[in-house]
């Protein structure tokens, strides 16, 4: 058998790889008109970086972490996420100085998640994060700019904004204990995996895509009868917010994202298609993370993408073909023929040559390329230090200088 690539793993070649730069390049642009800092942080970091920010019991920690003992016996992980790194690095580096500060990044995670389409244990992460301040506006702004980036890449029609505040902290634990009872009287119906999680955590039933799941959370208490008035009002900012910006979104009253750190403001953009990897963006504010990672007690909010899951949505992109192909009839001229095909490198013009010095075999390479124009060089070019120039679509041709060349490709 062929060798083949980890399980949950890919190569990104060809056109999906112009369409990974374009959207690498289409949310650099977005981070600099928005004023972000670009970070890039280790692949590994200590294991206990994320056990408890992203919980114990989180899917996350308790089965797809890529960990592993170094040779001095120390715990390292290869990172399932960027926000916990990001926030290690803004206090490693002593960036919570002068507040807020706002971080994006782009790089690979590693989860190991059954792989399926939109799913990978390898996969690649745009991440944004303002750390520093619990002004409603950042929310809506690192929102707003996920919107942006998502109308820029697929249309408003294919993908939907839910958002859902989940209140304090304090709000969070006592809903938990709410639904530990509530899921308790059903504990004989629930699916194997939402039993395993009612005492530990009984949120993530809530987004559980199993029908006998669904029915019974459809009674379940919500959480915004808990909400503080302070709480229902920071969330009525951020509606008020979106709706001033323009920017649509639903209210998802079982939304409770899968990490443990979130507290208020959780959101997620997901693709309106019934693929089950539809969630395009997720994030939420976690006020009490850079604390607990042992920073100042300031507030975030943030937000990551996967860019596989953009690709599968995005238009495809085609290469742009070269401009000039040389074909070279014999070996003989190929001392001449490299200058010229230097030359035009030189003068910033797209040059190929396929190395076959055969006209037939050069020419139909060229149209099936979809090259416009070839440069032909046989003895009388050589004997003239003139080359024959073609453009392919035309059929017409003329033997001109290399600079004559040069000016008509520069046009
Ligand atoms: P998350 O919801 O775990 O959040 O992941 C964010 C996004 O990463 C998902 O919506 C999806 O697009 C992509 N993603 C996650 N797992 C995979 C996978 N196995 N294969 C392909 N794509 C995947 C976080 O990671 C938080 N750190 C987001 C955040 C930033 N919250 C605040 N700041």
């Amino acid at each position: 058998m062929k060798i083949q690539p980890i399980r949950g793993t890919h190569d990104i070649f060809g056109e999906d790889l112009l369409l990974y730069k374009f959207i690498k390049n289409l949310i650099s642009n977005l981070a600099e008109i928005y004023d972000y800092r670009q970070i890039i942080t280790p692949i590994f970091e200590d294991t206990n970086l994320f056990k408890k920010p992203l919980g114990e019991d989180s899917d996350v920690v308790l089965k797809e972490m890529y960990s592993f003992k170094d040779r001095n016996d120390s715990f390292l992980t290869l990172r399932p996420e960027y926000t916990t790194p990001m926030i290690r690095a803004a206090i490693s580096n002593n960036l919570l100085s002068k507040l807020p500060i706002k971080l994006f990044g782009i790089g690979p995670m590693f989860r190991r998640e059954r792989p399926q389409k939109g799913r990978y244990r390898q996969f690649n992460q745009i991440n944004f994060e303002i750390l520093g301040t619990d002004d409603s506006f950042s929310d809506t702004e690192i929102i707003t700019l996920a919107d942006r980036f998502l109308q820029q890449l697929v249309s408003k029609e294919k993908f939907t904004l839910f958002i859902n505040s989940l209140g304090e902290k304090n709000t969070i634990n006592k809903y938990k204990i709410i639904l530990t009872k509530y899921f308790e009287k059903y504990m004989s119906d629930l699916s194997k995996e939402s039993q395993s999680k009612i005492a530990t955590n009984p949120l993530r039933i809530l987004d559980s895509d199993n029908p006998l799941d669904i029915k019974i959370s459809k009674d379940a208490p919500k959480i915004k009868d808990l909400y503080s008035i302070e709480s229902q009002r920071k969330f009525e900012q951020v509606k008020n917010l979106l709706d001033k910006l323009k920017v649509k979104f639903k209210i998802d009253e079982k939304l409770v994202r899968g990490l443990d750190y979130y507290c208020h403001t959780v959101f997620e953009f997901k693709s309106n298609t019934d693929e089950s990897q539809n969630t395009l963006i997720g994030g939420g504010r976690y006020d009490g993370l850079i604390k607990l990672l042992g920073g100042p007690d300031t507030p975030g909010v943030g937000w990551a993408s996967g860019i596989e899951r953009l690709m599968h949505l995005s238009k495809k992109i085609n290469f742009q073909p070269a401009t000039v192909n040389v074909i070279i009839l014999d070996e003989k001229y190929k001392e001449f023929a490299v200058q010229l095909i230097h030359a035009l490198r030189e003068n910033k013009i797209k040059t190929t040559f396929d190395y076959k010095y055969n006209l037939k075999k050069s020419l139909s390479n060229a149209s099936a390329n979809k090259v416009p124009y070839v440069v032909i060089i046989g003895e009388d070019e050589y004997q003239n230090n003139k080359y024959t120039f073609k453009k392919l679509s035309e059929g017409t041709q003329s033997v001109i200088s290399l600079e004559e060349i040069i000016n008509k490709l520069k046009k």
